[in-house]
């Protein structure tokens, strides 16, 4: 049997109310934004990282959404951005004309990012707009940043709450800097 997730853990930087109340800000600044939107937008999670807070967060709205889903990697089993995002999973449906929200669970290095920006751009939707969890502007190697980001975060490796470290720690409910005895062995 392994080992429990919380063993590994060096410290909380985030609590789930911490992050619970942010959530709720972040649901009521996209409320008002598409508040006189004709069609639902389409909200896209980008995989896998980003699916605890989407659920978290298009719950809290009021405004219909559609969903969908993206799996981009660029990771492997590091703790180190390769730099070179890869679609791994496209869109079940077109985005041309329709109002597009892009949930992510981290800005970092900003390459995920601006793969994303610059391919659903490229196919016409008609607003498009980015919500992150996390920014860790310490880290950016490209100049893009989040329409509303939740929190910002110093330059530390973190798990939890959709974060994963080698597809670990993703169901920990919690935001926490991982042991660095755990990527060091
Ligand atoms: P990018 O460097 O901005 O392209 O970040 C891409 C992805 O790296 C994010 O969507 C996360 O999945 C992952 N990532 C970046 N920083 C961390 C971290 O501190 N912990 C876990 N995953 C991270
Ligand atoms: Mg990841």
């Amino acid at each position: 049997m392994n080992k429990t997730m919380n063993s590994d853990i060096e410290r909380i930087m985030l609590t789930e109310e911490e992050i619970a109340a942010e959530v709720k800000k972040a649901a009521a600044w996209l409320d008002e934004r598409y508040r006189d939107c004709a069609e639902p937008p389409i909200a896209i999670s980008v995989l896998k990282g980003s699916v605890v807070f989407f659920c978290d967060l298009l719950r809290a709205m009021d405004t219909p959404v559609q969903m969908d889903f993206m799996t981009v990697s660029s990771y492997g089993h590091t703790s180190e951005s390769s730099g070179i995002p890869k679609i791994v999973m496209d869109l079940a449906a077109p985005v041309a004309g329709r109002d597009v929200l892009l949930v992510e669970d981290i800005v970092d290095s900003g390459h995920s990012l601006k793969k994303m920006k610059d391919l659903l751009g490229g196919r016409g939707a008609k607003s498009f707009t980015v919500v992150t969890l996390l920014d860790k502007p310490a880290r950016r190697q490209v100049d893009i940043k989040a329409d509303y980001s939740c929190f910002e975060i110093e330059n530390e490796f973190i798990v939890g709450y959709g974060l994963d470290y080698a597809q670990r720690y993703r169901n920990l409910p919690y935001i926490g800097v991982l042991k660095h005895s755990v990527y060091e062995k």
